[in-house]
């Protein structure tokens, strides 16, 4: 880590100067580099980054069904396959959405044990029943690297290697003056708020820049299963793996993106697209006003990108450092505690599927996604839909529909700790389809919950649901209270 000089962007006229305050803080030699290419990358941009008439369907073999690729045989020498596998979790996010502070990843989702507690389980499954060393590695930011890495000491007499690196850190820019939100606040380089880890686009840099792609490479690892830690479906598919490393030479795929059939929850999901004679993420922020509905509907897009992706360890080496990985600018706006509007500049991993060669998609069961993303997501993975089985939660055979319950909690739920209070014990909801709550509402032991169910108890009101209540297709409403005596 090397110390630079705050730096100022001056922007007449798009002419960037970049030049250095006496103001100090800290930042790399490598994310100043690093932002400074994606800063001037975005000023260059004018206009949407797709021609909307050039989108085409993807031809049928880009995107192959699961179904297809399942029904090869796999080999005996699935250790082998193994050997050249590093699963990666992208870990850089906290639970705040959750009502949680430190990293996401820490959380606690079914019987105690956390999303990094299930990613170890599962992987050292693997490792033990094929007798293979398939390694673990979290991309961090500076936001989770210090709680994650106090935690892995736990894992030391596990059968998996965890190797971390971290994400950049750049800074946040006002949304009018551009210039970094730093300057303004002055010497507050520790202060979180000025600085954002950008995105998951930026593992490419940040794997090849901390040299653990290299050192992965000469210990003769080839792939890599990229996914989000909060996905507990995202679990490594043998079938797909075998499918990547058999592929003739010459054919040698380098990206595999899986997809999923879209559902009215999913309408803002990225999605593929053939551009260019290359397959290519569509992402809603691309999409130009006019044709947003278009974008959202399911029959036109009718897939979409759950961000499980398998990409090759040399293709990622090679285009780094021929600086060929193409990736679209993502602007997020924000509004900081001040009131200050800042603009931070991201990209998506998935969005450089255009610079690999012979992508693929393959169109998985929604299984394998399984994000939990709130508290309602929360209450159904640790429900009895689904059951745990070393590390995987697989959905439970006695459910006699595939598909998952909509359930939606009110805003008394939202973090949570005041989830936990809620519930005595988790209803049953094999037989679920809807389920609504709304106020303040708490749950006894062994409720069942069936059909459409809807409980909303209004301002001032509070509904307790005695222990063992049954409710199917039923709305409840008013005032139930049970007093102790
Ligand atoms: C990663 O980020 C944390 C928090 O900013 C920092 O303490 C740590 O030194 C970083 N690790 C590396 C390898 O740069």
């Amino acid at each position: 880590v090397c110390f630079l000089r705050c730096f100022y962007l001056l922007v007449p006229f798009n002419v960037v100067v970049l030049t250095y305050t006496p103001r100090v803080f800290q930042v790399s030699k490598k994310d100043f580099d690093g932002f400074k290419k994606l800063f001037h990358r975005f000023l260059q941009v004018k206009g949407p980054s797709v021609d909307w008439p050039k989108i085409h369907r993807p031809p049928e073999d880009s995107i192959q069904p699961y179904d297809k690729i399942a029904a090869l045989p796999l080999p005996d020498s699935l250790a082998d396959s193994l050997n050249k596998l590093v699963v990666v979790k992208l870990n850089g996010g906290l639970g705040t959405s959750m009502g949680c502070k430190g990293p996401k990843s820490l959380i606690s989702v079914r019987n105690e044990n956390t999303f990094l507690d299930l990613t170890v389980q599962q992987i050292e499954h693997l490792n033990k029943k094929y007798n293979t060393d398939v390694p673990l590695v979290l991309m961090n930011s500076f936001n989770t690297d210090e709680d994650t890495k106090k935690i892995l000491q736990k894992y030391t007499h596990h059968r998996v290697k965890i190797h971390t690196f971290n994400q950049s850190r750049y800074p946040r820019i006002n949304k009018e003056s551009l210039l970094p939100v730093a300057t303004d606040i002055g010497m507050m380089g520790e202060n979180a708020d000025v600085w954002y880890p950008p995105g998951h686009g930026d593992i490419y840099a940040s794997f090849y820049n901390s040299g653990l792609l290299d050192q992965l490479i000469t210990e003769g690892k080839e792939y890599i299963f990229v996914s989000n830690i909060d996905n507990l479906g995202a679990t490594v598919d043998l079938n797909i793996l075998h499918h990547l490393v058999s592929q003739p030479n010459g054919k040698r795929c380098e990206f595999i993106m899986e997809v999923t059939d879209k559902t009215r929850a999913d309408v803002k999901g990225g999605t593929l697209i053939q551009y260019d004679n290359k397959l290519r993420l569509l992402e809603i922020a691309q999409v130009p006003k006019a044709h947003v509905d278009e974008f959202k509907s399911v029959t036109k897009f009718k897939i979409f990108n759950t961000n499980n992706l398998w990409i090759s360890l040399g293709a990622i080496k090679r285009l780094q450092e021929q600086n060929a990985m193409d990736m679209e600018i993502i602007v997020n706006p924000k509004t900081l505690d001040g009131g200050q509007n800042v603009i931070q500049l991201e990209t998506a991993v998935g969005a450089a599927i255009k610079s690999f060669d012979n992508a693929l998609g393959i169109n998985v069961p929604r299984s394998r996604f399984l994000p939990v993303k709130t508290v309602s997501d929360l209450l159904l993975v640790m429900s009895n839909l689904y059951s745990l089985e070393a590390g995987s939660l697989t959905m439970s055979q006695k459910r006699e529909f595939p598909t998952t319950p909509h359930v939606k909690l009110g805003s008394s739920f939202t973090k949570v700790q005041e989830y936990q209070t809620r519930f005595e014990s988790i209803p049953d909801m094999l037989e679920l389809d809807h389920l609504t709550v709304s106020g303040d509402v708490t749950f006894g032991k062994q409720v069942s919950l069936k059909g459409t169910v809807i409980i909303i108890a209004n301002h001032g009101d509070r509904i307790d649901i005695p222990a063992g209540t049954i409710l199917e297709n039923k709305i409840v409403s008013g005032n139930l209270r049970i007093l102790d005596h």
